[in-house]
């Protein structure tokens, strides 16, 4: 046993000994359903199965620390259930709702991470454990919303990373997370909507010097009229070799979605050359 596994099996033992809070938390977490529609399909047996198989027992260990150090106080329930992470709705100890994104930590998950990773001249060690695979993405998505946040866009402000738990903004009002764009069937001013998102995947570009990598109305939230970009752990340096494969899919998908309605669109290829031209 090394020093770090040793640390880890005494922090266990102390944290076990203190009434099993975090036992308890996930049971109540199981039996609150915060978002019913989007949880219904999944069968009891299966939701505890989903939230065991992201709590394993480090991410365990870790979650009473963020108890402990007070950077939490409690974890409310689950918001959604994906195949790379789960996101719950937690509270800080100013009872202020917080979002906590828990990576699971999955050999093939980890696999394809490689390819958003390699490459990224912000990451130049790259490891070959699983388990650091995925600490390493969960920071990268703390690291870029960090740099959008900076750039004044709209994005949930990063709060904490440690390991594979992401604690972010939380986007909703109340016990109710706010919508996917993709789940409002006519969102109001839609030239607004088109407008703003178009500015964020420029500004991303060329202030945050970024490309999300994975935008599309699936992870974009609508809160208070306005939308605001998630699910940045994708995202790439410009400088990444695909970085522009990265842009001009994330333009088509955007401008797939608002040819549905009835807006006039700029020429997607226009669009893709003002972005980039600043940096050539
Ligand atoms: N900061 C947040 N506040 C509220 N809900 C969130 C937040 N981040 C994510 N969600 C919810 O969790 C879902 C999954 O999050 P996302 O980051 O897109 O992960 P993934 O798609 O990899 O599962 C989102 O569609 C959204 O409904
Ligand atoms: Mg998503």
């Amino acid at each position: 046993m090394n020093f770090d596994e040793e640390d880890f099996e005494y922090e266990k033992k102390e944290i076990n000994k203190e009434s099993g809070f975090l036992e308890k938390n996930i049971d109540n977490m199981i039996k609150k359903k915060i978002d019913n529609k989007r949880i219904k399909n999944i069968d009891k047996t299966k939701k505890r199965a989903v939230i065991e198989a992201v709590f394993d027992e480090r991410t365990i260990w870790e979650l009473g620390r963020l108890i402990k150090n007070d950077i939490i106080h409690h974890i409310e329930g689950i918001i959604s259930a994906g195949k790379e992470a789960n996101v719950y709705l937690g509270y800080d100890c100013d009872e202020k709702e917080i979002a906590l994104k828990i990576y699971k930590i999955d050999n093939n998950i980890s696999k394809w991470m490689r390819n958003y990773i390699i490459g990224d001249p912000r990451f130049k060690n790259i490891p070959n454990n699983t388990s650091k695979i995925i600490y390493l993405w969960a920071t990268k998505e703390y690291k870029n919303l960090k740099r959008a946040y900076k750039s004044d866009l709209k994005v949930p402000k990063p709060i904490y990373v440690k390991k594979n738990i992401l604690i972010m903004e939380y986007i909703g009002i109340g016990p109710n997370p706010a919508p996917r764009l993709k789940d409002i069937k006519n969102p109001p001013n839609i030239g607004n909507i088109m407008e703003n998102i178009l500015q964020f995947i420029k500004i991303l570009y060329q202030k945050a010097n970024l490309v999300h990598g994975d935008l599309s109305e699936f992870n974009i939230l609508f809160h208070n009229q306005t939308p605001i970009m998630i699910d940045i752990s994708q995202g790439v340096s410009i400088h990444h070799p695909k970085a522009e494969i990265f842009l001009v899919r994330d333009i088509k998908n955007i401008f797939n979605y608002f040819e549905k309605f009835e807006i006039v669109l700029p020429d997607p290829e226009t669009f893709y050359y003002e972005i980039i031209k600043t940096q050539k």
